[in-house]
């Protein structure tokens, strides 16, 4: 973690690189963004947050004021954050859930994933740009849940998948799930467009609201187009899937990776993740604005942190009544793996 050594270093930030778990709230079949009031909705999803979550959420509720908990660790944060989740996809076709870890730093945390928000790029130590923070009913997307090619996935920048040989290995980034045993797991990392309307706090495919910077990246500063003139800070999220228990297993003869989304994709193209706003009145923008650095010096500029132990307390029960961890003959919703499309 060359970056991380160099933020220690150097670090004289202007504004704040914050970065943080939040523990698993519910993984079940629900997607309030993508097919709200769906019970169940198609695919499993992971998800943290506020448990105000449910299998609807208007864009007008008041996330904060409806959630007793939250299981991030920063307490005014209600959003909620979600993927899809991975399967294991034994020899005999049966499937089984593939658990999360808690990252690094954060190895006492239950499953969840790890949220970041950004002014500059990750490696940059000075975070000297000011976003603006993300307003109450905002929701976004990423991905491409039926991409099968890399020419589909291509579209999206940055959706990509780390092979943890160490449990801190953070290169490279792969388009595709990794095709050898991973001896601590598989990381995803999944980072949202970073150019608002100004505008709309959602459109019909949670993405056209939102875009990448006319040129460049958000890394290398590149300017909003006009169409997206406001520059959002970076969101990503990494998820850690505790792949190891499956490497003794017996894997493809031919050599083919045996993971797959819940949705069936075994290609990885379709890697995406969803985006639902929920953080206390102006919560957010203020940390974004205070120099404090992931989250070890944040509670000295007034914003509350809660422990991993309570993080770890904010759970919430499933209302879809199924199994979806023991051995599967189908993927919930009975999907099964599919692969690539053959090109002729
Ligand atoms: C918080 O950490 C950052 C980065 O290391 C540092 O520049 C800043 O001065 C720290 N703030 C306090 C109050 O220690
Ligand atoms: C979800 O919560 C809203 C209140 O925000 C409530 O009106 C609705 O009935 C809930 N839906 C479900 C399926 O529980
Ligand atoms: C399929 O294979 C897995 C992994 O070896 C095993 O645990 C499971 O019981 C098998 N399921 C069936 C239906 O044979
Ligand atoms: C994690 O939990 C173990 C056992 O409860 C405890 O000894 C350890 O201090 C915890 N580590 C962190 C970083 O909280």
């Amino acid at each position: 973690m060359q970056w991380t050594a160099l933020l220690f270093a150097l670090a004289a930030p202007s504004r704040a690189l914050v970065r943080f778990h939040c523990s698993q709230l519910v993984t079940e079949r629900l997607d309030p963004l993508v097919q709200p009031g769906a019970n169940p909705s198609a695919h499993v999803h992971q998800i943290v947050g506020g448990n105000s979550f449910n299998a609807t959420m208007d864009p007008g509720k008041d996330m904060p004021g409806e959630s007793t908990c939250t299981s991030c660790e920063f307490s005014d944060d209600f959003s909620n954050y979600w993927t899809a989740v991975m399967y294991f996809r034994a020899q005999n076709g049966s499937y089984k859930r593939v658990r999360q870890l808690g990252n690094n730093l954060f190895r006492n945390a239950t499953g969840g994933l790890t949220i970041y928000y950004m002014q500059d790029a990750i490696y940059d130590p000075a975070q000297k740009s000011k976003v603006t923070a993300f307003q109450p009913g905002f929701r976004m997307f990423v991905g491409d849940v039926q991409a099968r090619t890399l020419a589909q996935a291509s579209r999206f920048r940055q959706l990509t998948y780390t092979c943890l040989d160490t449990f801190v290995t953070r290169s490279p980034e792969l388009i595709a799930f990794p095709q050898r045993k991973c001896q601590e797991g598989i990381m995803i990392s999944a980072r949202f467009p970073t150019c608002w309307d100004g505008k709309n706090l959602d459109s019909p495919d949670h993405m056209a609201h939102m875009s990448y910077p006319e040129t460049g990246t958000f890394e290398s500063s590149g300017p909003c187009p006009a169409s997206h003139p406001v520059r959002t800070a970076q969101v990503m999220y990494e998820v850690v899937w505790d792949t190891k228990p499956f490497n003794d297993l017996e894997w493809p003869k031919d050599g083919s990776n045996p993971f797959v989304w819940s949705f069936g994709d075994a290609t990885g193209y379709a890697n995406h993740a969803d985006y639902v706003f929920g953080w206390k009145g102006d919560a957010l923008q203020k940390v974004l604005d205070s120099p404090c650095h992931f989250t070890t010096n944040c509670s000295e500029y007034g914003h509350k942190l809660q422990s991993v132990a309570d993080m770890n307390k904010c759970t919430k029960g499933t209302v879809v009544e199924e199994d979806i961890d023991s051995w599967l003959p189908s993927l919930p919703g009975g999907f099964q793996a599919q692969y690539a499309p053959v090109s002729v």
